[in-house]
């Protein structure tokens, strides 16, 4: 009996026949939180799934089902899919090499020390490690953020790394994962956006992708450098239409607007839309901050800097909407921290998440501590990662201890748990009834009848 080849397009005929015993091989590389949110949804999909790490620590807490940071859904996805046998993880790039018909290129891609490019040492690595070793056809998948123009380069350099270059190919498939909804955004994407050299890649992206395909995702594909921009020009935009309202939040404070209102009725226009209009204390994370700068530093290497100067003043507003926080809550200390309680409620950049990287609510936490303010932090998830970063805070278990004798409390991420707070009884504990909405997302009218002294930023 002639035993069929084990190749991928085999493979991918096979399933297009009906046989969908045979099934792609996937591997991920790099398992922080794209990655390790990408393996465990492959295996939702139905693929064999390796994922591979160089931290070992990982690799053992992932085979265990566990997950190092707080992302809904995904350790019980993690967890079903370990038990079954579908996804194991591993630290050895022979194995991920032998095993993959797909591998994803799932590391990050930070902003470098002292500068605003990105730092590319982690795919790099990867592509070093994983090239060498490939020696049957496969298909490798960027899904890191990068500069424009990276997968070009890295295509060069699988071709004259890995002994079986002829059947080595590279695509790009960036991720657009919003941290809090990241088994979501992956399993049932907005959109797909690929981009290939063949139509051979892009048959077995879409052989990946075929559930979301069905259900009617848009898959886009495009070249190499426009699905690496697509990416970069998403957070962009994103970040700039947080920094828009929170310009207008200036202009309101000055004029006596309300800037909330103002995004409810400029968001009734549907070409703008009420979303990403949330006036506040700004953007953080570990995304849109480092990727804005990082589309800075290339556009500026390709020689078009002065297109996205824009983006510098996108930064500055952001990073003012921190500062301006500082002020009132200051100035609502009769002009000094010094000898005041606060109570700050929120260390995450966002809520639903543990991530403190680049939070506006740390931010401006340390701020008020340097100025002489005694601050008092409190988190559901984020309060171990935040110590750690700022381990001269104080922080607290509960928010009834957190606001036990303070002068101020700040609302700077937005739990639903802050906003089902009850301020009658907040109000007991407090000296002063006195709260900044960073975030202008609670109920203003609760908080006053309960005699609190609310002021939301830029209204
Ligand atoms: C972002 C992008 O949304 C995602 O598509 C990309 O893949 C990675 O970067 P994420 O970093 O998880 O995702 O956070 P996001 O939900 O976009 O929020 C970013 C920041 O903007 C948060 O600090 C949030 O509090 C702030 N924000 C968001 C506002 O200040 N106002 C808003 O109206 C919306």
């Amino acid at each position: 009996m002639n035993t069929p080849p084990d190749t991928i397009e085999h493979r991918f005929n096979a399933v297009v026949r009906g046989r969908t015993e045979v099934s792609l091989r996937i591997t991920v590389l790099g398992t922080g939180y794209l990655g390790a949110t990408h393996a465990a949804c492959m295996a939702e999909l139905g693929f064999e799934v390796i994922g591979m790490d160089v931290d070992a620590a990982k690799v053992d807490a992932l085979s265990e089902g566990r997950i190092p940071f707080f992302e809904p859904d995904l350790e019980p996805l993690l967890r079903k899919h370990v038990d079954s046998g579908r996804l194991r993880f591993t630290t050895s790039y022979d194995e991920v090499a032998d095993f993959g018909d797909v591998h994803f290129v799932c590391v990050g891609t930070p902003q470098r020390k002292g500068e605003f490019a990105a730092d590319m040492v982690h795919v790099d690595s990867v592509i070093d490690g994983l090239a060498p070793k490939l020696t049957r056809e496969c298909l490798i998948v960027g899904k890191s953020t990068v500069p424009v123009g990276s997968a070009a380069r890295l295509a060069d350099k699988i071709a004259a790394a890995s002994p079986a270059a002829d059947v080595v190919e590279l695509a790009w498939n960036p991720e657009f994962l919003r941290e809090g909804h990241a088994v979501d955004d992956t399993l049932k994407p907005d959109r797909l956006v690929i981009g290939v050299r063949s139509a051979a890649a892009e048959a077995t992206l879409r052989q990946v992708y075929a559930e979301p395909i069905a259900a009617g995702t848009p898959f886009l594909v495009a070249d190499f450098a426009t699905a690496e921009l697509v990416k970069v020009a998403a957070n962009a935009f994103l970040a700039t239409k947080i920094s828009f309202i929170n310009a207008m939040a200036e202009v309101c404070e000055q004029a006596g607007a309300d800037v909330t209102m103002l995004a409810d009725a400029l968001g009734h226009d549907a070409r703008i839309g009420r979303k990403f209009l949330n006036a506040g204390i700004g953007f953080g994370g570990g995304c849109l901050p480092k990727d804005i700068r990082a589309f800075m530093a290339r556009a500026g290497e390709l020689g078009a800097d002065q297109a996205l100067t824009f983006l510098r003043e996108v930064d500055a507003i952001n990073m003012r909407s921190r500062t301006r926080a500082v002020e009132v809550a200051r100035a609502s200390c009769d002009g000094s921290f010094i000898g005041k309680r606060i109570a700050v409620l929120g260390a995450a950049f966002k809520p639903n998440s543990d991530d403190i990287r680049d939070s506006p609510a740390l931010n401006i936490a340390g701020q008020i501590q340097l100025q002489g303010g005694q601050v008092t932090v409190y988190d559901p998830k984020a309060a171990d990662n935040a110590r750690k970063l700022f381990p001269t805070l104080d922080y607290s278990s509960s928010v009834t201890e957190a606001c036990q004798g303070a002068h101020l409390v700040l609302h700077l991420t937005e739990w639903q748990e802050f906003r089902d707070l009850d301020p009658a009884v907040l109000g007991t504990v407090v000296a002063n009834r006195r709260i900044i909405d960073g975030r202008n997302s609670l109920d203003v009218r609760r908080w006053k009848d309960a005699g609190w002294t609310y002021r939301g930023l830029g209204r």
